[in-house]
């Protein structure tokens, strides 16, 4: 896998920049549709066979991208491939920090098959990593966080997604003193950033997508870190949703291993806003680009931020 490192870089910033035209447009499909085109055509180019897991809907949805659509030339290894190329679409359309394009590779058959449905999550770095406990309550998370960093609860940050569902969290972290870090969209991006020190996140917590949960535990198990979730299925058919894509106890807690169930995997990360952790794409006079990613690999735990210069014009 670590051969096909630079070819999944270079599909998350053929993703990045073909976003591009349509940052602060205000139409998000026409985004997330020119990210997921470049994509898909990036990713057909690779040696290998790849099946997508984690994509953009089902099969009678006929989206691009669609989960359990083969991807690459067949040669090279087997992979589950989870994508969002659009992470954040308001972000983006809205011209708002903190939107990126993001892909996640591991052996096949190693990544959870999460439904698009809700999922809670809490996840940590490397140094809070063993300290968290999704059947414990978020005070005593906070707290044992805390300890593990060896810092006084009142300096903990913890990043949550700016929704009215998150109120009775919010108000559990409070009354334990630490800080709040709200977010408007984009909670791969928070999630991953509790491992990336400089941004000042210490941990995660709330409800968001499951597939972005699948995504973000990719990039923690890269770099060491540790995310715990459950899936919030709200009735019957997703219930029998979960079944269906082999999840036989559907509130059952997920560890790390369950949501990726490999040592081996790859994540990366292209900004197309600047965000938290990257900056987002740049273009100058000349019509040339510069992107700006995290790419990590579990087999070295290195966290690489790259930064490439794009010669190609852009058509648009
Ligand atoms: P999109 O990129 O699909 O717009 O998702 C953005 C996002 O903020 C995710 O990061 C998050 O998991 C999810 O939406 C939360 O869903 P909701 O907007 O319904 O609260």
């Amino acid at each position: 896998m670590k051969q096909l490192i630079f070819d999944f870089l270079q599909v998350a910033e053929a993703a990045a920049l073909d976003s591009y035209p349509w940052i602060g447009r205000g139409n998000k499909h026409e985004a997330d549709q020119a990210a997921t085109t470049a994509m898909r055509q990036m990713l057909n180019k690779m040696d290998m066979a790849a099946t997508v897991v984690i994509g953009e809907g089902e099969m009678d949805e006929a989206p691009m991208l669609y989960i359990g659509e083969r991807l690459g030339t067949g040669r090279g290894p087997e992979l589950d491939i989870a994508v969002d190329p659009l992470e954040g679409t308001n972000l983006a359309a809205y011209g708002l920090e903190n939107s990126t394009t993001v892909i996640a590779a591991a052996p096949r058959g190693t990544l959870l098959h999460a439904p698009d449905m809700y999922m809670f999550k809490i996840a940590v770095g490397p140094k809070a990593k063993g300290s968290i406990d999704i059947e414990r309550s978020v005070v005593e998370n906070v707290r044992n966080v805390a300890n593990a960093l060896g810092k006084d609860v009142s300096e903990l940050t913890v990043a949550v997604q700016q929704r009215e569902r998150h109120a009775g969290i919010l108000q559990e972290i409070r009354s334990t003193g630490a800080r709040t870090k709200l977010f408007v969209d984009g909670d791969v991006t928070c999630a991953v950033a509790t491992a990336v020190e400089f941004t000042g996140i210490d941990l995660f917590v709330g409800i968001g997508g499951a597939p972005e949960g699948v995504l973000a535990a990719v990039a923690l198990k890269c770099l060491g870190g540790e995310m715990q979730a459950r899936l919030l299925p709200t009735n019957d058919k997703e219930r029998e949703r979960c079944k269906a894509m082999g999840i036989e106890t559907p509130d059952a807690p997920l560890v790390m291993d369950r949501l990726v169930a490999s040592d081996e995997c790859i994540f990366i990360a292209t900004g197309v806003t600047t965000g938290m952790m990257l900056h987002g794409i740049q273009r100058h006079h000349d019509g040339t680009q510069t992107t700006h990613s995290l790419v990590t690999y579990s087999r070295d735990r290195g966290m690489y931020f790259v930064t490439s210069h794009h010669l190609r014009q852009l058509a648009v």
